[in-house]
């Protein structure tokens, strides 16, 4: 995928138009989402809201290229996620998509700035200067002091903040973050979040953001309900 091809300024980042998400067939059958329209655009944050077993996971793994509608279709900076060949959607992801989960999925025998730096090395950064970038990250979310620590030696909210950064050190156009204080205490949750909000204006991408806290959903720009 040549990088000029998937830039459409003028488009939004992100679109969503009818999808609907069937598991299953006959008795078994578990509609997970039936016509979801959205539209993001870069800089904007958008909060998904709806109990659970209401498709949220469904629909970011659909927007995020990592499974298919039953019918519907995604668009992804104006092309079609459907169209594209596995090797396309998986550079689409790689470059222009990051993650973040409820669990923090850092490497345990890893640092703090290792783990970010990580998705650097792998895309053929030298160590030194994935490290510098990773320290930069580190200090946006607060944790300059925490350099060196793994993950058993961070807090929970600590660690939440080492997977944001590592997921925005890449500057992917668009963050998809799945309840990534849903593990947290309150108070926790609600700093992390901050912090989230904060970088994700700052790098200017987009968010897509999976929260039962309401408190938390109003923080976006807007609150798409399931
Ligand atoms: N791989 C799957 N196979 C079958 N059913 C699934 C699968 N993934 C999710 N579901 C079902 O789809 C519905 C939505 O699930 P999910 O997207 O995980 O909801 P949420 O994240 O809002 O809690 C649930 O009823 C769930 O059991
Ligand atoms: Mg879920």
């Amino acid at each position: 995928m040549s990088k000029q091809a998937v830039i459409d300024a003028t488009g939004p980042l992100l679109r969503a138009q009818g999808v609907r998400m069937v598991y299953g067939d006959g008795q078994g059958e578990v509609v997970a989402l039936q016509g979801v329209d959205l539209t993001l655009s870069l800089g904007e944050t958008m909060a998904v809201v709806g109990a659970s077993g209401a498709g949220k996971s469904t629909l970011l793994h659909i927007l995020g290229g990592l499974d298919f509608p039953t019918s519907g279709e995604v668009w992804f900076e104006g092309r079609t996620l459907a169209r594209m060949s596995d090797k396309e959607r998986t550079t689409l992801r790689n470059e222009r998509i990051g993650f973040v989960y409820q669990f923090h999925h850092l490497l345990p025998e890893f640092t703090a700035q290792e783990n970010v730096a990580m998705p650097l090395v792998i895309r053929r950064m030298s160590w030194a200067s994935a490290l510098e970038a990773a320290a930069q990250m580190l200090d946006k979310v607060g944790l300059s002091q925490r350099l060196s620590h793994t993950p058993a030696m961070l807090s929970g909210g600590e660690r939440q903040r080492v997977a944001i950064a590592r997921a925005l050190v890449t500057q992917p156009h668009c963050l998809l973050a799945d309840e990534p204080t849903g593990n947290l205490d309150r108070d926790t949750a609600a700093r992390v979040f901050d912090v989230l909000i904060e970088r994700v204006r700052e790098s200017k991408c987009g968010l897509i953001v999976v929260t039962h806290d309401p408190l938390l959903a109003a923080r976006c720009d807007r609150q798409l309900q399931l």
